[in-house]
């Protein structure tokens, strides 16, 4: 196959982590024999360096004409004082909806190497848990009407929640969809005791379970989500839930597999272009010191091959080729705790991981 992938490498260690990505798809396009073409776009607080804003229209247009797009990290406290509409995050939601990408994947499980790196008691991991997070992505608080205004105790800020049913139909299909290819189970999470636009949303992902009898259907207030999450993951497979909830649950899967450095995701829309990025961050307390870990982001490059090009051969190689690595005991800084020895470095990493494809 010959694929034009757009790379967005952003900021902090987004360069770095970006660049392992590439490695290691490179050798697997040798591998397989398939042609990787990759062409670098500006996004986040290098964007606002070089051009005065987040996502310049160069960028949109360039991922809208590749056949995918990896993105490494944007934001750092060099934009904080950027006004709200400029600042780096900004065109990370700018171009999750510019792309049309509504389906936010978060898969999070725990690789029984790293069962250490856990908070979890072993009585409560047991043996193990594997999560797929899906989160709505480009609806809810996070694209609704927003502003000041004068409230009761003077001026105010305030921001809006809002779903439609298509936006939810669109994802819960998403949500049943996977989980038919999966252990059968949809959990969706919401407020419906509080937010009006949860109880839409509960409503209609009632409606939709009927049509999939096969799964197994929840749904879950939040709050009582997030206890759950560390009380007992394993009885989630699929959890499907807004934009915000889905942010903030997917940051607590990954702390609970170990470490939020090995966390990989895909956003999808209604083609086969998608975006695809680490979990976390852009660590700007550890840019360009080489000490990131890697593996997030090629993960991401697994998940695109898998996702938008159903190379799945060529992502199981990569998926395997990490957990050998692991299992082989080598770990970057996150992973380990002070006293066990030198951590790998960034490079180091991937290279490891290249070595064993
Ligand atoms: C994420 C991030 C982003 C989000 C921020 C940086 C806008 O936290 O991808 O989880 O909230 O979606
Ligand atoms: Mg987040």
């Amino acid at each position: 196959m010959e694929l034009n992938i757009a790379l967005l490498k952003g900021d902090g260690i987004g360069p770095e982590i970006v660049d392992s990505a590439v490695a290691v798809l490179e050798k697997t396009a040798a591998k397989f024999g398939h042609k990787f073409s990759f062409t670098p776009y500006l996004i986040g607080g290098c964007a606002i360096d070089e051009t005065g804003i987040p996502l310049p229209q160069e960028t949109v247009d360039g991922c809208l004409a590749s056949d995918s797009v990896l993105l490494g990290a944007v934001g750092g406290p060099k934009w904080d004082d950027q006004p709200g509409n400029n600042r780096p995050e900004k065109a990370l939601l700018g171009i999750r909806s510019a792309l049309g990408l509504f389906t936010n994947l978060r898969p999070a499980k725990l690789y029984p190497a790293l069962r250490a790196a856990s908070p979890l008691k072993d009585e409560i991991v047991g043996k193990g848990f594997d999560i797929m997070i899906v989160r709505e992505l480009t609806g809810g608080i996070y694209f609704g009407d927003r502003g000041y205004r004068n409230g009761k105790y003077g001026q105010e800020a305030y921001d809006t929640e809002a779903y439609s049913v298509t936006e939810i139909e669109r994802i819960g299909r998403v949500a049943f969809g996977t989980a038919m290819k999966r252990s059968k189970r949809v959990c969706s999470i919401d407020k419906a005791n509080v937010l009006e636009s949860s109880r839409l949303w509960r409503k209609t992902m009632h409606r939709l379970a009927e049509e999939y009898p096969e799964v197994e259907y929840s749904d879950m207030f939040v709050d009582n989500a997030a206890m759950q999450l560390v009380r007992d993951p394993k009885q989630f497979d699929v959890i499907v839930t807004s934009n915000m909830f889905g942010d903030i649950l997917s940051d607590e899967s990954s702390q609970i597999t170990g470490s939020i450095g090995m966390l990989a995701s895909a956003s999808l829309g209604e083609t086969s272009r998608g975006m695809y990025e680490p979990i976390h961050g852009s660590a700007p307390d550890i840019a360009g010191q080489n000490k990131a870990n890697p593996i997030a982001t090629i993960l991401s490059g697994a998940m695109m091959l898998r996702y938008s090009f159903g190379l799945s051969a060529e992502a199981d190689a990569i998926e395997n080729a990490v957990d050998k690595v692991l299992d082989a005991g080598h770990r970057t800084a996150d992973l380990m705790g002070s006293s066990e020895g030198t951590p790998l470095t960034c490079t180091e990493m991937t290279e490891k991981i290249i070595e064993v494809l």
